[in-house]
């Protein structure tokens, strides 16, 4: 199966009251193999774009094809296949579990993919060295540095390897040294071909990509 991204017409309006329109009708295709960044005022709309493009949310109207294959309308059960096994997130809160180890922690990420549970310790400690975390495997995230941290978080969603990662603001909680390591370690995976959509505030991380989409009221432009 193909990860080609493409909305057509998706739309989201969150049922508030008054309703938000958080979303106005988008259509989009992202290819295999690309980068793209995400930008735009707070509130504009970016993360309702991204939880859309990872499955993590419904379109209120509209089409989205992952691979060809129709998302809406279609099963939770299929949604949730599509998202364990191509796909995968960095937020900006990293989302570790304290009490279990990094190791421990990449693992648990793989828990919804296909690799089975031998495969899994290997693919995360993979992951761990690759990110330059192969000393820290055994400690617990709550202990670790925020750059450490972020790290374990892109350990934990390309272990698997995914074909998509999806980030909302990866480096939000950064300084400007592991801001850059972050950005070198995301450009290797694009590098080897995973498709990478970013969420950023910050312009010089937006201008690491190759394609700047722009979020603004709810309406997307290149
Ligand atoms: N679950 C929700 N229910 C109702 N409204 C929501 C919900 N989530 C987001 N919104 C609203 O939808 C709009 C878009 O929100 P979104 O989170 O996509 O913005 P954003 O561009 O990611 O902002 P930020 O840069 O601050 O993260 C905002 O007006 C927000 O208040
Ligand atoms: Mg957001």
């Amino acid at each position: 199966m193909s990860a080609v991204l493409a909305l057509a017409g998706v739309a989201r309006t969150y049922p508030d009251v008054p309703p938000v329109k958080a979303l106005h009708p988008t259509s989009l295709v992202i290819s295999e193999g690309e980068y793209v960044s995400v930008t735009g005022p707070s509130g504009s709309g970016k993360s309702t774009l991204l939880n859309l493009l990872g499955l993590l949310d419904l379109p209120t109207s509209g089409s989205y094809r992952v691979g060809g294959v129709e998302t809406v309308g279609g099963s939770q059960a299929l949604r949730n296949a599509i998202r364990g096994q191509l796909f995968g997130f960095v937020f900006q809160a990293f989302h570790l579990l304290p009490g279990r180890t990094a190791v421990e922690n990449v693992e648990l990420g793989m828990a919804y993919g296909p690799h089975r549970r031998k495969a899994r310790r290997r693919l995360a400690v993979d992951a761990l060295e690759r990110m330059g975390l192969a000393h820290r495997m055994h400690a617990d995230p709550s202990r670790m540095s925020g750059g450490e941290r972020q790290r374990v978080a892109i350990a934990r969603a390309v272990a698997g390897h995914p074909r998509v990662l999806f980030c909302d603001e990866p480096t939000g909680n950064l300084d400007s040294g592991n801001t850059s390591n972050v950005l070198a370690l995301l450009r290797e995976l694009n590098a080897d071909g995973l498709t990478l959509v970013v969420v950023t505030h910050d312009a010089d991380v937006a201008a690491e990509a190759d394609r700047c989409l722009r979020v603004v009221d709810g309406s997307v432009s290149a």
